[in-house]
């Protein structure tokens, strides 16, 4: 092979751009970037086609909210001259590759693939999904192969289809040879983050989000209004921290604390209102260094200029992948003539 093997342990992963990202990124996957950019070569991607398998009717939000979750990874401390930060759309050879892996992939495998399901129902797609939507998590595979990556840093809920890129790599490469290695997802301490009104996962969908680009004031009035244990009524019920939000909260911004809380909870000496201050003032803390941050790239033309290198970058390395590829699936006719 004529492509020199690379040499540092890759990262790929990303978000779509469907509007502003929330602490559920933030514990799933975000923090999990930040940690590991410096050790992994990383790519970010800026997953556009993936939205139009739900949004496919409205492409004219695209441009604000690739802007806003290109801002949201780099406010949060992902520096881009050591990431590449890219658009989707602009790869054309994930779209390459995506249509050679629909080829082995049944479409079994897909519909009984557990994120699939429960996002379309979610979405009311049960009875009538698109070819694009109950393909996403093979777009997917492209995603996270093109740049041939060995780890992707997700929410718990996208393991099942980091599941299916990991199928199709050794699936390619038992038909194939061997070009792909077998991605592993990673998901962050807090597997899941409970939405504020304590009913699901925290979720654009629902509305029960906290925002990394909300406010201070926003984000004292989003946990101040949480839901806590009803059966405290006075402040110095004994309470059940294992039902309560806003302590599932103190767990996951707030541990070395959270044992004294818990405790004080169940006896009563701790009230809601002063458990929700505190915790307001933890993740105030975490968001601080965020907000400023945000500022400094808000810089007009700056984030177009680091997705614009970015994207160069994942389109060498897509080219890389793709003469490997064409080599191992025969379709490198010109250059095997000369051969
Ligand atoms: N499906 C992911 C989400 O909804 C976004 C995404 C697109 C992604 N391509 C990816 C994540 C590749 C990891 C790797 O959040």
């Amino acid at each position: 092979m004529s492509i020199e093997e690379k040499k540092r342990k890759r990262i790929l992963t990303g978000d779509r751009p469907t509007g502003p990202l929330h602490l559920g990124h933030y514990v799933g996957s975000l923090l999990n970037r930040v940690k590991l950019q410096k050790e992994y070569e990383t790519f970010i991607i800026v997953a556009d086609v993936q939205t139009l398998s739900t949004n496919f009717d409205h492409p004219e939000h695209l441009p604000v909210d690739v802007r806003q979750v290109t801002l949201d990874n780099l406010s949060v401390g992902l520096d881009p001259e050591m990431v590449n930060i890219f658009i989707q759309s602009m790869v054309p050879q994930i779209a390459e590759l995506t249509v050679f892996f629909s080829m082995f992939i049944t479409v079994n495998r897909l519909r009984h693939n557990p994120t699939i399901k429960t996002e379309a129902s979610q979405h009311g797609f049960e009875e009538n999904m698109t070819y694009g939507f109950l393909g996403y998590p093979v777009s997917q595979a492209a995603d996270i192969l093109f740049c041939r990556s060995d780890l992707v840093p997700v929410g718990e809920d996208q393991l099942p289809v980091v599941e299916v890129s990991r199928f199709t790599a050794r699936r390619f490469n038992e038909l194939y040879g061997n070009v792909f290695p077998e991605p592993e997802g990673l998901s962050g301490e807090t597997a899941r983050l409970v939405g504020l009104d304590g009913q699901a996962k925290m979720s654009k969908s629902l509305g029960n989000c906290i925002y990394l680009s909300d406010s201070s004031e926003a984000i004292r009035k989003k946990l101040m209004s949480a839901v806590t244990d009803p059966a405290r009524i006075h402040k110095d019920d004994p309470g059940h921290p294992e039902i309560c939000t806003i302590f599932s909260y103190q767990k996951a911004f707030n541990r070395d604390e959270s044992l004294d809380i818990e405790e004080r909870c169940r006896k009563g000496t701790i009230g809601c209102v002063a458990c929700k201050k505190r915790i307001f003032e933890v993740i105030d803390k975490i968001l601080e260094p965020v907000r400023e941050r945000r500022l400094k790239f808000e810089k007009p033309g700056l984030i177009e200029d680091i997705l614009r290198k970015g994207t160069e970058a994942a389109c060498i390395e897509g080219d890389k992948t793709m003469q490997l590829v064409r080599e191992a699936m025969h379709t490198d006719y010109f250059d095997r003539s000369n051969r």
